[in-house]
């Protein structure tokens, strides 16, 4: 078996990546280790920055999120002592729009099989091999067979804990990582959302966050401790838990109904360093994590696909590999600036464990000069919105 470009992962940045460079005549072979009734139904991520809805656009898959995508200009953030809206479209003339993963990789699977590009599902022992040679290989098991798919690169889109990056050489790899101890608790609700804009609640019960999928879908998140687990979560306790740490007036107007989802994410922000090695390419949560309160995880996976598609087009283009040479050094300088920014999110409205008086009071200080002052307002937005690649 050969192709141009063999693609580990059919998650959001593989099938990304191989409708990019399906568009520019470059063929792909994609090996995914679940079905993709399994990948259609896991629920994460919900808000698109434009950049990448503009390459959702480019990929020829932009139809549904234009038709059907929620365009949110401001965000609201409230605690005990704050109120107040980030308006993004006043600040920076630009928007998120709400549009949810499991759409955004159903429309990403349409279009892979309308181009009749090989999709292989439920492979086992999926190796990248020979990658820092001329003459890459990709091993693995499929319908109880031994495979070998020949490539000229490789993109390791198999999320955190695919085998991509453990093929980089460890002592040529330097991963910095930062836990928290705790994690969210989200559920998804057939019921109409509690409002227009999301919402993001510190309390001293610790965060939650309002969120949505369209008119009669709501997302909801609780802050909740690492040792939970959704089980221990009846639908009843976490309507009333949301509903304590938001403002009464919102928690007044909460609609509650079964949850159809419910799900609980650790925190975590992670980076490997280089993001390359060889001939194998990491893109998106193989290469790096954060965590999700400033709704970047896919986004960021969006914007590595961006870089690693225009290196490739490059390559097969020219034969120059320069902008490949590049592209470890290219996404991680955007990638440590929304490593930062989701710390810093993440450390605002959270509460720690561990938080003392002073820690406290830091915070409070902290979201008040967020609500008073436009500079800083613009930087968030700046961020939400997303940096430009
Ligand atoms: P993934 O979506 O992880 O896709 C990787 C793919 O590789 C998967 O389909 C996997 O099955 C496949 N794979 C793994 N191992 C192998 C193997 N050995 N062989 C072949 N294929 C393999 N982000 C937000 O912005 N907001 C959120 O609310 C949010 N919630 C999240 C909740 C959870 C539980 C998780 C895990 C992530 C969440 N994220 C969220 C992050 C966001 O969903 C990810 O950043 C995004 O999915 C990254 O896309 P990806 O394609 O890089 O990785
Ligand atoms: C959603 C998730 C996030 O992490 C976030 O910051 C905003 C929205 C969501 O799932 O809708």
């Amino acid at each position: 078996m050969r192709c141009q470009v063999a693609i580990i992962g059919g998650g959001p940045a593989g099938l990304l990546l191989g409708q990019l460079l399906h568009g520019a005549g470059i063929d792909t072979i994609l090996l995914e280790r679940r079905s993709r009734d399994h990948v259609l139904s896991r629920v994460r991520a919900g808000v698109l920055e434009t950049g990448m809805v503009d390459l959702l656009d480019a990929a020829g898959v932009g139809e549904r999120v234009h038709a059907e995508g929620l365009i949110h200009n401001s965000a609201r953030i409230t605690s005990d002592s704050a109120d107040f809206s980030i308006d993004f479209n006043a600040l920076t003339d630009r928007h998120v729009v709400i549009y949810g993963q499991t759409e955004v990789t159903r429309d990403l699977y349409e279009a892979r099989d309308a181009t009749g590009a090989t999709t292989l599902h439920n492979c086992t022992n999926v190796t990248p091999c020979d990658i820092d040679t001329d003459a890459p290989h990709v091993s693995f098991t499929y319908d109880g067979q031994s495979h070998r798919l020949e490539c000229d690169l490789i993109a390791g889109c198999d999320g955190y804990h695919g085998p991509s990056r453990q093929a980089i050489p460890a002592e040529h790899r330097t991963e910095f990582e930062k836990t928290y101890p705790f994690g969210w608790l989200g559920i998804l609700s057939e019921t109409s959302p509690v409002a227009h804009e999301l919402i993001y609640a510190s309390s001293p019960r610790g965060f939650a966050l309002c969120s949505q999928r369209n008119a009669n879908l709501s997302r909801y998140y609780v802050q909740c401790a690492l040792s939970d687990s959704p089980d221990d979560w009846t639908d009843t306790a976490f309507w009333d838990e949301l509903r304590r740490r938001l403002p009464a007036a919102v928690a007044d107007k909460l609609i509650i109904g079964p949850s159809i989802e419910k799900s609980i994410a650790p925190l975590r922000s992670f980076v490997c360093a280089p993001m390359q090695w060889g001939r194998l390419y990491l893109c998106g949560d193989a290469a790096h994590i954060v965590p999700p309160t400033g709704a970047k995880g896919l986004n960021t996976a969006a914007s590595d696909v961006a870089y690693l598609s225009e290196a490739m087009q490059k390559y097969y283009d020219t034969g120059e590999k320069n902008r490949l040479d590049s592209y470890s050094a290219q996404a991680l300088a955007r990638v440590w600036k929304v490593q930062r920014f989701s710390w810093w999110m993440t450390n605002l409205l959270h509460r720690f464990p561990d938080q003392s008086r002073f820690d406290l009071k830091v915070q409070e200080a902290d979201l008040a000069f967020l609500s008073e002052n436009r500079a800083a307002q613009t930087a968030l937005a700046q961020n939400y919105v997303g940096l430009p690649y």
